[in-house]
């Protein structure tokens, strides 16, 4: 949309954690997208709008021009390595790490291990700078669940406070990459809408400042 400025975000943490850094930039939604069933919603700022999209697909609508700028988290970023896109900010927030996980005090076993996850690219690249063989299964959700079933030796998912593992029976192993959500751009609008996108990033990067000192 020419004269607009869309941002994708998804539903849940992100939204939550976006909106205060929205507001210093002086944009407010006007539907809440936790109650609204609205894909498209309107801001206090008549020429922006937000679009609501699966965490995973921020990164293909900035890329393909659907969205001008996303918010999306380091994790999904990290599958998307040949993505058309320029991450100017880390917003600093839904931190927490990527990481392999297995069962308490599991010995490792001889051999190929499978690696089940939705992280795939992920994986590939942490096992094979291990020079190790594994066998990687896509998952796309439950992951904590494949290592009780006996489909797994491994896992690898995002962990903050370790809660969901230890609540299955899995500890953190190995540590990936530290994880956060960034600010995405599509690289056209970025020559488009320079004056406009400049001045955006400059009031999310001030905003992501003083919430760094709160
Ligand atoms: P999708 O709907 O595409 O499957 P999702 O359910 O993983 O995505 P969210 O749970 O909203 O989406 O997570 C969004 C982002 O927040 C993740 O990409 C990750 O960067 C971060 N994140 C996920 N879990 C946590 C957590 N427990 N604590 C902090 N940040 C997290
Ligand atoms: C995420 C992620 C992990 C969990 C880790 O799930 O998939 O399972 O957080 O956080 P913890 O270490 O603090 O337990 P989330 O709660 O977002 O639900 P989801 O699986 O629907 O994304």
């Amino acid at each position: 949309m020419p004269n607009t400025l869309t941002l994708a975000l998804s539903k849940g943490r992100i939204y939550k954690e976006t909106l205060p850094l929205l507001k210093a930039a002086g944009i407010e939604p006007i539907d809440d997208p936790e109650t609204s069933r609205k894909l498209i919603l309107d801001t206090n700022q008549a020429d922006v709008k937000l679009i609501i999209v699966r965490a995973s697909d921020v990164p293909t609508y900035v890329e393909y021009g659907g969205a001008d700028i996303g918010v999306a988290g380091k994790d999904v970023l990290l599958e998307h390595p040949d993505a058309e896109l320029y991450e100017p900010v880390d917003l600093e927030i839904a931190c927490c790490k990527l990481m392999t996980a297995g069962r308490v005090n599991e010995v490792e076993k001889k051999g190929r291990l499978k690696v089940a996850t939705k992280f795939v690219e992920s994986t590939r690249r942490f096992y094979a700078q291990q020079g190790k063989q594994v066998e990687i299964i896509k998952l796309y959700g439950s992951m904590e669940l494949a290592p009780l079933v006996g489909m797994a030796d491994r896992i690898v998912d995002v962990v903050d406070t370790g809660n969901t593992l230890r609540a299955n029976g899995l500890e953190p192993l190995e540590h990936i990459a530290d994880i956060s959500s960034r600010l995405v751009v599509n690289k056209a609008s970025m020559k488009t809408k320079h004056a406009r996108i400049q001045k955006f990033i400059s009031q999310i990067r001030a905003a992501v400042r003083e919430q760094r000192n709160d």
